[in-house]
């Protein structure tokens, strides 16, 4: 459906859990968040009987996030079951990889249509700064298995920081070049965590890559449903993307709304705006729910403003909890 200025809402991001494996500096404190119990969590039913009736008010494609979604108990039931919308026409999982190649064969047979895996460094020390986990050769291992079963399309998400090694930086973006991967560079956006972290644009991040990349030339090419533009960069069979909110505001042409593991759904990553589906869930009919969801996408703001990160209304909850 549309919204009130007339943007098509076709994008479902669907956050499964707000519990991690890793603990990212710009996502979650070193000591976690106190999880939600069981119960405030959605069921598997409950994302579902949403997702049908998102679906039918126009939502075709779902991401599934988290937290970390691999630490929700088999979520590839959940995906078998989104898949079996028949207006459903793709569901993607954006992971943190640790977990991602033992969960591999089960994902693909469940119909997951293709996979993001997060990876800011390649460097083990940093790694472990980062994410105050020592699990960088686990998340290696998963993007090599993907790659190796060739089956899923790959996109990698690297979030820079403004003191890391451009060498660092050229080293995410190599995966792109020896394989047919989308490496996607992501500004860092002043939500939660994100607001203490050193942050490097668009601008400058090309400038850095440049040097080992070569030059980098746009490319007018959609590669999936979300806001990043590309670059192509002779010699690499992937390409180079950048997620660009803060350089390159995206909002006018943003195409979604979110789901958060507790049922709130959300109109915008930095607005609190939203529905709470959880009453209706509990004591409404399917139409109850279609209406709750409808008045979440009509509420939806015209776009973030990231240079007023205190303006009235903006998101409390940090990104572990949103999904990205
Ligand atoms: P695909 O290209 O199809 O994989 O979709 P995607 O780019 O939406 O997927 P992904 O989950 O990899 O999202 C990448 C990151 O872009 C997110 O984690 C966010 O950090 C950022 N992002 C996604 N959607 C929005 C949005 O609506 N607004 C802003 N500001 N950032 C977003
Ligand atoms: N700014 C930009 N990206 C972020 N992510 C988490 N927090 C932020 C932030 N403040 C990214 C993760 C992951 C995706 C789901 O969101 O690195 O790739
Ligand atoms: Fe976990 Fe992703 Fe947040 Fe890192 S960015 S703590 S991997 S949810």
């Amino acid at each position: 459906m549309k919204d009130r200025i007339g943007r098509t809402i076709d994008y479902l991001r669907v956050s499964v859990t707000d519990r991690c494996d890793l603990r990212c500096v710009y996502c979650m404190p070193e000591e976690g968040i106190p999880p939600k119990c069981h119960e405030e969590i959605l069921r598997f039913a409950d994302i579902e009987r949403i997702c049908r009736q998102a679906a039918l008010l126009g939502i075709r494609k779902i991401k599934i996030t988290g937290g970390e979604p691999l630490v929700r108990r088999r979520v590839e039931l959940l995906i078998r079951s989104l898949k079996a919308i028949p207006e459903i026409e793709q569901i993607t999982m954006t992971t943190n990889g640790v977990l991602l190649a033992d969960k591999l064969p089960a994902l693909i047979d469940a119909g997951l249509d293709a996979v993001t895996v997060s990876l800011d460094t390649l460097d083990r020390e940093r790694f472990r700064m980062l994410t105050r986990r020592d699990e960088l050769e686990n998340v290696k291992k998963s993007i090599q298995a993907v790659i190796e079963d060739g089956r899923l399309p790959l996109k990698i998400n690297c979030v820079p920081m403004e003191d890391q090694d451009p060498e660092d930086l050229a080293a995410v973006a190599a995966y792109a070049k020896d394989h047919p991967v989308h490496v996607r560079f992501i500004e860092m956006m002043p939500i939660g965590l994100g607001k203490d972290c050193g942050f490097l644009s668009e601008e400058q991040l090309i400038s850095r890559l440049e040097p080992f990349t070569g030059k980098l030339v746009p490319v007018d090419e959609q590669l999936g449903n979300g806001p990043a533009h590309y670059y192509r960069a002779e010699g690499y069979a992937g390409r180079i993307g950048f997620i660009s909110a803060v350089s390159h505001k995206f909002c006018s042409g943003c195409n979604r709304v979110r789901l958060t593991a507790d049922g709130f759904l959300k109109s915008c990553l930095q607005f609190e705006t939203g529905e709470d589906l959880r009453p209706v869930l509990a004591a409404g009919s399917d139409e109850d729910l279609a209406e709750a969801i409808k008045k979440a996408i009509l509420k939806k703001p015209e776009g973030h403003h990231f240079d007023n990160v205190d303006a009235a209304g903006a998101e409390h909850r940090i990104m572990s909890q949103i999904g990205g």
